[in-house]
């Protein structure tokens, strides 16, 4: 569908539509003006018209937005209309944090494995899936489809395991491990880190004491 390259701006704001289109949907509407859409999503009715320009519009002049049409191709240019599994490396807190939140799953995103090294773990279950010695861990990627490895091991681990990963044939990386991944151009890495977030909300709030000074 999409030729030209979407700016990554574009595609940051792209899960906030699909977001608030689906709840708008839960709540049986069917459609939606771009001024409204603005007032909800606090973003300015242009700024959504050229956002969704840039993938061939989908409004309709006097009409507005139909919310289950606009959701459901913002879904597929997110990729979203395929089932993507996913395993997990390192069952610690983070880990079993994920996998216990099952609503990845309405997304399309199933947890197929979780993997870690501490014996502790090892034959425990987290919402009745299994978590297996990292032993098994080239057999089951070899022998399955994954198409996302979420990493929430140790920083040191993270880059050796990475590697063995796309050696084995992964082509997605969520990487929680507080470290660059330097892997090949064809892998999607998607970096998560909750502490950059947190030094954001800090920053502002310290500018807002600055200016209550
Ligand atoms: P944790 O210590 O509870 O869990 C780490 C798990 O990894 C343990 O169960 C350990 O046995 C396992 N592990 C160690 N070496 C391994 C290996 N070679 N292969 C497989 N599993 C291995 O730690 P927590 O709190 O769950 O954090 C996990 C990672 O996520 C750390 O790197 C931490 O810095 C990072 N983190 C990132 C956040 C983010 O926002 N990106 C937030 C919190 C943690």
């Amino acid at each position: 569908m999409q030729k030209k390259k979407i700016s990554k701006a574009v595609i940051n704001r792209l899960p906030r539509y699909y977001r608030y289109l689906g709840d708008l949907l839960e709540k049986d509407v069917v459609r939606i003006s771009s001024k409204e859409l603005s007032e909800k999503m606090k973003v300015t009715a242009s700024q959504i018209r050229q956002d969704l320009n840039n993938f061939g519009g989908f409004g309709q002049q006097g009409y507005g937005y139909n919310v289950e049409y606009l959701h459901s191709e913002i879904g597929k240019i997110l990729g979203l209309e395929k089932q993507y599994n996913i395993i997990i490396i390192g069952a610690g807190n983070l880990g079993q944090a994920l996998a216990n939140y099952a609503d990845f799953e309405r997304r399309g995103f199933i947890v197929k494995g979780i993997f870690d090294i501490n014996p502790k773990l090892i034959g425990m279950s987290v919402r009745g899936i299994e978590i297996k010695n990292m032993d098994e861990l080239e057999d089951f990627v070899r022998n399955n489809q994954v198409d996302i490895a979420a990493l929430t091991l140790p920083k040191a681990k993270a880059p050796q395991v990475a590697s063995d990963l796309v050696k084995w044939g992964i082509k997605g990386i969520w990487n929680f491990a507080p470290t660059d991944l330097h892997l090949p151009d064809d892998v999607v890495v998607e970096n998560v880190h909750l502490s950059d977030s947190l030094m954001k909300l800090s920053y502002k709030l310290s500018e807002k004491r600055k200016l209550a000074d």
